[in-house]
């Protein structure tokens, strides 16, 4: 497993909101030693840099979950950006292709402290059907695996995959290679609008090394409580 031993910050909470008062609310009740935070278009677009500075205020690492996907030279720029805020993880689409993929790459070594560059290989929410409407003849998993080589061959820290995945993933590119796993709920979780969920402890045994959960946290009663049991699952994979 990629993920560096003695930090247990391995699940990454969603802040899922529209608006900021919200996210600061789940904020001020869940604590930067055990988790991390990752801040999308809905609310970046909100709630912008400012926003990313206020929870860096208060001690948490954030992943950057843009998903920067264009020219070579604006992604470039895009990571430069997403560096300078000082953001721990920041992710860009596999689909850009590698010259893309190899700026980005460049962009960030050129950084002081350059955040982990990750990459979203095929999006869940595509079908086979909908990959041929865009001239993919293929399968999503198979898609997927493709641009994980091209995302790894082309110097990026890992990719966003399904823990279903995790394992071979982790087979194909080794020990180092950062594997961030959504669509995961607790025992006994409500499964929401997500298909083929997995258990905190299935997902870190598949080999996944930070775990991306939204609402089994943000919408619990007491989501430091929901953190913490969370977390239980996962150290007793983990040893920790
Ligand atoms: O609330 P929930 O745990 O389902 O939230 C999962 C988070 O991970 C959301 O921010 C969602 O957009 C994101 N995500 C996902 N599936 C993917 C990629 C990202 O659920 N394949």
């Amino acid at each position: 497993m990629g993920q560096s031993s003695g930090d247990q910050r391995r699940i990454i909470v969603a802040l899922d909101y529209a608006d900021v008062e919200t996210a600061e609310g789940l904020v001020a009740r869940l604590d930067p030693s055990l988790c991390r935070l990752k801040v999308g278009n809905e609310l970046f677009t909100r709630a912008g840099p400012a926003f990313i500075e206020r929870l860096h205020a208060r001690h948490f690492d954030v992943f950057l979950d843009l998903k920067y996907h264009d020219i070579p030279n604006t992604v470039a720029a895009a990571c430069q950006a997403a560096a300078d805020l000082g953001v721990w993880m920041v992710n860009v689409h596999a689909l850009g292709g590698r010259r893309m993929l190899e700026a980005a790459r460049t962009a960030l070594d050129a950084h002081e402290h350059p955040p982990l560059l990750v990459a979203v290989t095929v999006l869940t929410s595509l079908e086979s059907r909908d990959l041929g409407e865009i001239g993919f003849d293929t399968r999503p998993d198979r898609l997927a695996s493709r641009l994980a080589v091209l995302a790894h061959d082309s110097g990026c820290d890992g990719v966003v995959c399904s823990a279903r995945e995790a394992g071979a993933m982790r087979r194909a590119h080794g020990a180092e290679f950062r594997l961030v796993t959504p669509g995961i709920r607790p025992v006994g979780g409500r499964p929401d609008d997500q298909r083929r969920t997995l258990t905190p402890e299935e997902a870190v045994s598949a080999g996944a090394d930070y775990l991306v959960m939204g609402r089994p946290i943000t919408g619990a009663s007491d989501p430091l409580n929901a953190l913490q049991d969370t977390l239980g699952e996962v150290n007793s994979v983990s040893g920790m």
